[in-house]
């Protein structure tokens, strides 16, 4: 391993990956692929019941057999954790839960030497209210904090008496429920808080807010991080009159800030000034990467103004979420709608990425698949040969599915708010499936998992069960081999990581595009159907083969022979 001057830890010049022929516009975070792991639900080390950073060293030979390339860890610094990390009192520091510096030093170093980056978790939009430039903002109307933080008098309702009748600024709602606004007592004024009140959103319109975040990533950088996710990066800026946002009637009950439509809380021009100043930190450290969640409005598919955080393809985020493909219902037409705006709307120097569950959702598998391992192949298969770089959320190579979880055993904020309308985010949270055995290998048999596992991990795979990694480790036929030998296909395929994509028109429920590079050419066909359907005609020439077929042993070894039921077929020409 490598060391720079300022002491940052590197990859080797060739990374350890073996790679067929890699060109020369090889970038780690654009031709491989980056895995979620959500820290307290990977793997446990310590024998408390909540995953940690060791628990994550101890499976890395796993995520390097997987083949992906990079990890993004939800947030792992200290916090009080009133949502789940999401609310940092100290970006420079490690929760005890999980783990010490060193344990995060150790980690870079074992994952580099394992040619896999590390990916950090950074919330820009808002702090703790426990973090020490709160404390000091809420102190007092003229601590030289105070404008760190957006404060409020608040506004008169009808002429009527000041005290009794106060209302907020404005009618923006918090993310998690009720006002945006909260009326800090000790100097009577308004803070703004776009999710909990125990998490204030920061003033970025302050150059020393910005200065003092950007120090704080620098910390990590030159700690041998590879790069950011940021936290609803399209938040940090809000409207400086305040407007209040237009009403937007959806059927969202009981989350009623979603009938709003965000034109003055998010997604403000200059935003995208500050990621630019943030990309030219970046910059200064070589092969490092930012990607940002873009929220633009709840629940629509806005895959512009994802893109728009791109700029003009190297000047802001190397990558930006957009959530659309997660919104798109299991069908042919849809995803190839979908996938095309999203195409057209990244510029032509950006660069797409892809993304089917994380954190915050229902799993792809309950959502889109009902459980189906044969869906799950079909979509596993649509997500690693787009063109982009694509995510893949802890467990979903193996199928894990959402827990069921009782009212007493919810842990996260809105879950346990909106019971039982909206049972939250600890569905898709629940811990990683190791083992059929006690607590699925995830922490000792003795300890109690801070969420409930779910039951499907015991047993050996028959669709319903065995959802588990050792069971399907060695199974040839299992989701978990198909995810490898995907991962395999885009390694030593250039077409399918450097390649142009182009949707073919055929059947309303097959999806077929051609990926191509320099004169070689993948052609993907996925059927959405219950049944046999044909390749459309003229896609296929004389000495195609089939370089990937989930219906191996089923289907003749013509590539031009009809899809089975729900087959992923991969050929190449
Ligand atoms: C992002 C995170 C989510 C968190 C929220 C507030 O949307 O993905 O988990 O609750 O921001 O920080």
């Amino acid at each position: 391993m490598e060391r720079s001057p300022a002491g940052r830890r590197v990859l080797d010049a060739d990374g350890h990956r073996t790679s067929a022929d890699r060109p020369n516009d090889y970038h780690w975070w654009k031709h491989g692929v980056i895995y979620q792991i959500y820290p307290r639900s990977f793997a446990d080390g310590s024998g408390d019941g909540t995953g940690d950073l060791q628990g994550i060293v101890s499976r890395l030979p796993y995520l390097a057999d997987l083949g992906v390339d990079g990890l993004w860890l939800s947030p792992i610094f200290d916090s009080p954790m009133h949502d789940f990390g999401y609310d940092v009192r100290d970006y420079c520091a490690i929760h005890p839960l999980f783990g010490r510096l060193a344990d995060f030093d150790e980690l870079v170093d074992r994952a580099h030497g394992l040619g896999i980056r590390i990916i950090l978790d950074l919330v820009f939009n808002h702090t703790s209210a426990e973090h020490p430039w709160f404390l000091e903002s809420r102190s007092s109307k003229v601590s030289p904090k105070r404008d760190w933080y957006l404060w409020h008098t608040g506004r008169r309702f009808l002429g009527l008496p000041w005290r009794t009748c106060r209302r907020p600024p404005n009618n923006w709602r918090s993310g998690f429920g009720g006002s945006a606004w909260r009326l800090d007592e000790r100097t009577d004024e308004y803070y703004l808080h776009l999710f909990l009140d125990s998490q204030p959103d920061l003033n970025w319109r302050n150059p020393d807010t910005e200065a003092a975040m950007f120090d704080q990533a620098r910390f990590w950088l030159d700690r041998g991080a590879d790069g950011f996710r940021l936290d609803v990066i399209n938040y940090i800026v809000k409207d400086l009159r305040l407007r209040n946002n237009p009403y937007h009637p959806r059927l969202t009950f009981p989350r009623l800030h979603d009938q709003q439509l965000h034109l003055y809380d998010r997604n403000q021009p200059e935003a995208h000034e500050i990621v630019r100043r943030f990309r030219a930190v970046m910059d200064g450290h070589p092969e490092t990467m930012l990607v940002g969640e873009v929220y633009p409005n709840e629940g629509c598919m806005e895959p512009e103004a994802s893109a728009s955080y791109l700029g003009s393809g190297n000047d802001e985020l190397h990558l930006a979420f957009d959530f659309s493909l997660m919104e798109t219902p299991f069908n042919a037409r849809g995803y190839r709608k979908t996938l095309e705006r999203w195409y057209a709307a990244v510029p032509r120097e950006g660069w797409p990425s892809h993304v089917l569950s994380n954190h915050d959702k229902p799993r792809a598998m309950t959502r889109r698949c009902r459980g189906s391992f044969a869906r799950a192949r079909l979509l596993a298969t649509l997500l690693l040969t787009q063109r982009g770089t694509p995510f893949l959320y802890y467990g979903e190579e193996i199928g894990m599915r959402d827990g069921r979880l009782r009212r007493h055993a919810l842990r996260d904020p809105t879950g346990r708010k909106y019971w039982p309308f909206f049972s939250g985010r600890d569905r898709s949270r629940t811990p990683m499936q190791w083992t059929p055995g006690p607590n699925a290998g995830f922490c000792r048999a003795d300890a109690k998992p801070w969420l409930p596992l779910n039951t499907d991990h015991s047993g050996r795979g028959d669709g319903r069960r065995g959802v588990n990694v050792e069971s399907q480790r060695e199974a040839p036929g299992s989701l978990l081999s198909w995810y490898r030998r995907l991962i395999e296909a885009r390694r030593a395929h250039l077409e399918l990581t450097h390649g142009s994509i182009e949707f073919v028109d055929s059947h309303r429920k097959l999806l077929v595009y051609t990926r191509e590079y320099e004169e070689r050419r993948v052609i993907v066909m996925l059927n959405f159907s219950r049944r046999r359907r044909s390749p459309p005609d003229g896609v296929l020439v004389a000495g195609a083969r089939i370089l990937l077929s989930t219906h191996g042993s089923l289907t003749e070894p013509r590539a031009d022979a009809p899809l089975e039921p729900y087959e992923a077929r991969v050929v190449s020409i």
